[in-house]
């Protein structure tokens, strides 16, 4: 990525090189089954913030990993994600029909359908990861197969999902609210600054530690920030339904706290976040805009 451009420059860059990268990754919607991958390619390209690219990226980026590396690991974490919010957008889970400002995959196809992407956007990232000589050292590339597993299963994502799901229509008190976040958007965007910090040659102990703690921080920030915009904010700019949380029942900080001192809380971790980069200076620097962004946003 080039050096010395503001964020905004930085994050368009990313946003550009995961749209080819994922394009080219992606099956054509020609090659048969056509409708199975026409599908899979409109839940994928075309929108989207690609926050979890941006981290890989910029934990890559402070231990000098090569891009094309960087740009598989991307690929894979913002595959393994759009399939969750496929999922996620179905009338079994939060029954929504507007994604990135789109109608949901099984709006624009059909339920089945959505499934099979999910699916089928899952296996494609474990491929994409998986493939042979992406890391010079095995046992690292084999690491990184592993900890997106982890990240993106029960012990992970479909485990905070699962509890979202328990918990709507009732009340979560903070340790509780805490733990799904964690799990369900938590984990992946933990796995995201782990994977790129990995597509170096080498990461010692105290950084990873460092950098593990920065990823915890804005993962649960980053979905108390999500509870904040979806009262607060605008279907036009969200890209998707303002409002559900409140009219499903579901448990969200909100229902805990008022959207000021959510707010404030997600402030607090990301000071934290900050805290933990703050020694990589200028390596650090790109984490350090994304944490802020996470906070500042209004998407
Ligand atoms: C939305 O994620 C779902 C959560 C896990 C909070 P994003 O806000 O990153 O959604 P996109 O990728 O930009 O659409
Ligand atoms: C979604 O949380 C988390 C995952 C998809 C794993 P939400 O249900 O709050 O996400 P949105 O608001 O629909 O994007
Ligand atoms: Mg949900
Ligand atoms: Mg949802
Ligand atoms: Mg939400």
């Amino acid at each position: 990525m080039t050096p010395a451009t503001d964020f905004a420059a930085w994050s368009r860059a990313v946003q550009v090189d995961m749209e080819t990268a994922l394009a080219a990754l992606l099956p054509p919607a020609t090659v048969a089954p056509e409708r199975l991958h026409a599908a899979m390619r409109y839940a994928v390209l075309g929108g989207g913030k690609r926050v979890r690219p941006m981290l890989v990226f910029a934990a890559g980026e402070a231990v000098e990993a090569p891009p094309t590396r960087l740009t598989a690991a991307a690929c894979a974490v913002e595959l393994i994600h759009v399939y969750s919010l496929t999922h996620d957008d179905l009338p079994c889970m939060d029954d929504d029909d507007l994604r990135r400002g789109k109608p949901t995959c099984h709006r624009e196809y059909d339920e089945a359908t959505a499934l099979l992407v999910g699916d089928a956007l899952q296996s494609l990232a474990f491929e994409a990861l998986s493939q042979p000589g992406l890391h010079p050292n095995a046992g690292t590339q084999l690491e990184m197969v592993h900890l997106l597993a982890c990240a993106a299963g029960s012990r992970g994502m479909a485990g905070g999902q699962a509890v979202d799901l328990a918990s709507t229509g009732r009340s979560l008190d903070l340790a509780e609210l805490e733990f799904m976040h964690i799990h369900k958007t938590g984990a992946l965007i933990l796995a995201a600054v782990l994977l790129g910090a990995l597509c170096g040659e080498h990461l010692d102990t105290s950084l990873r530690e460092r950098l593990e703690h920065y990823a915890k921080a804005i993962g649960l920030a980053f979905q108390v920030m999500d509870d904040v915009l979806d009262a607060e904010g605008h279907t036009a700019t969200l890209g998707k339904t303002a409002g559900k949380d409140a009219a499903q029942g579901k448990a969200t900080y909100l229902t805990l706290m008022s959207p000021r001192e959510a707010r404030a809380y997600a402030g607090e971790l990301i000071d934290t976040a900050l805290a933990a980069v703050a020694p990589l200076g200028e390596r650090g620097r790109r984490l350090a805009e994304i944490a802020r962004f996470v906070v500042e946003r209004s998407f």
